[in-house]
């Protein structure tokens, strides 16, 4: 058995034609797909219609398409994978397959926060009821009605990166016949396989670490099995989800160098989150690889690495200096989104993060997303940002 890295590397690489061939798969962008004959045509839409993995329209995308399609699926463990324009548009793929009206879905409190407004806006107007519930509670049994029909988790958790016990969690949805899908961007599918540990569908944001270069939207769905891969094709089809071929083979590029950026990150991130912890203006840093965070073992057991992605709490500090904080950083880019090559802050939101079950505090928290400079530029520049916010601050104070 070859390693994961040789096999995520050469996964669906185009085979030789007359002896030789390019390295990459063609980049093949169309919307019509022609056929030989009628015959030929029928073919394929009875081959699709039984679930074959088939393009008879452009939209289902070809040979680009498929060759991400089935790298991922390789990378994650799984059945099939689903290709969706954005991260979100693939979670609400999975809530709009897997719901219907009068239907009962368990969701983490502390999920991508945007999915409470696909509840609020989309789900609610269906009859479709999200509850969402602290996953470190051990009342998930109770809480299962007989409606219910998804448990839909992230781990490590939005904002905080909660982990959570998903072997644990799975096995009491699998009792009660329940599907779990779960979120697993943060570990880019690398350092972490959810259907490997009980879950039955996996969701990343390709936008985010597979992708990798903050140069593409994109959402992938990894099923375990060929009947949720008929519920979420049939759903997929229905909203005629598709991504460009251009945009199908970034994200396979960037699979290609997956490996090595997450070691990077990881390592760079550690060395940040090391030096938040010792410095005076920390209250807190959540980050599971750190050995006092409350999720170190379970991510110890369920993980093989850790991301970029550094959150920290602010002793004695109020918004305002919170936000001098991050308006005076150098090489962190203020924004939201994450997994590409460079460093961002974030400022949580306060009503965000009072979802989060898993955190009572009150204090300002920031979200680092640790890229691939030189950790000790990132540093240097935390550094200085604390003692200007506080040097701000103290000149306010004394005015
Ligand atoms: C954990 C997580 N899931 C999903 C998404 C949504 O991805 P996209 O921005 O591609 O819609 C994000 C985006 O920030 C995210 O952080």
């Amino acid at each position: 058995m070859t390693g994961a890295s040789t096999r995520l590397l050469h996964a669906g690489a185009p085979p030789l034609r007359a002896g030789s061939g390019p390295v990459n798969v063609p980049v093949v962008r169309t919307s019509t797909v022609r056929f030989e004959s009628v015959a030929a045509l029928e073919d394929h839409h009875h081959r699709r219609a039984d679930g074959e993995r088939i393009a008879s329209y452009g939209r289902h995308g070809l040979d680009t398409h498929r060759a991400l399609e089935d790298a991922v699926t390789q990378l994650e463990g799984g059945h099939r994978a689903f290709l969706a324009p954005s991260g979100l548009s693939a979670i609400t793929l999975v809530l709009l397959g897997l719901l219907s009206q009068g239907e009962h879905a368990l969701v983490a409190d502390g999920v991508y926060a945007p999915v409470r407004r696909v509840e609020q806006t989309l789900l609610k107007r269906l009859g479709i009821t999200l509850e969402f519930f602290s996953p470190a509670r051990a009342d998930l049994a109770a809480r299962i009605r007989p409606n219910t029909r998804l448990v839909y988790l992230e781990s490590p958790s939005s904002l905080l990166f909660e982990v959570l016990d998903l072997p644990a969690l799975a096995a009491v949805a699998r009792a009660h016949g329940v599907p779990v899908a779960t979120d697993n961007t943060w570990s880019g599918g690398w350092f972490h396989q959810p259907l490997k540990l009980g879950a039955n569908i996996s969701i990343q944001a390709a936008t985010k670490y597979i992708a990798g270069h903050s140069d593409v939207m994109q959402g992938i769905v990894v099923v375990d099995s060929p009947a949720l891969a008929r519920r979420i094709a049939s759903a997929h089809e229905a909203l005629g989800l598709t991504v460009g071929a251009d945009d199908a083979y970034l994200a396979l590029r960037g699979l290609r160098t997956l490996p090595v950026r997450l070691t990077q990150h990881q390592r760079h991130a550690l060395q940040v989150a090391q030096w938040l912890q010792a410095h005076p203006a920390v209250e807190r840093v959540f980050y599971p690889a750190l050995p006092d965070d409350p999720g170190h073992a379970l991510w110890k057991r369920d993980f093989t690495g850790a991301s970029g992605l550094v959150s920290f709490a602010f002793r004695d500090a109020d918004a305002t200096r919170a936000r001098r904080f991050v308006d005076t950083l150098q090489h962190f880019a203020i924004g939201a989104s994450w997994g590409g090559y460079e460093s961002l802050a974030h400022l949580a939101a306060p009503e965000r993060l009072r979802e989060h079950g898993c955190w009572q505090g009150s204090q300002p928290v920031v979200r680092l997303h640790v890229g691939l400079e030189d950790p000790g530029d990132l540093i240097a520049d935390l550094g200085q940002a604390f003692a200007h916010s506080e040097e701000a601050h103290t000149l306010v104070a004394a005015a």
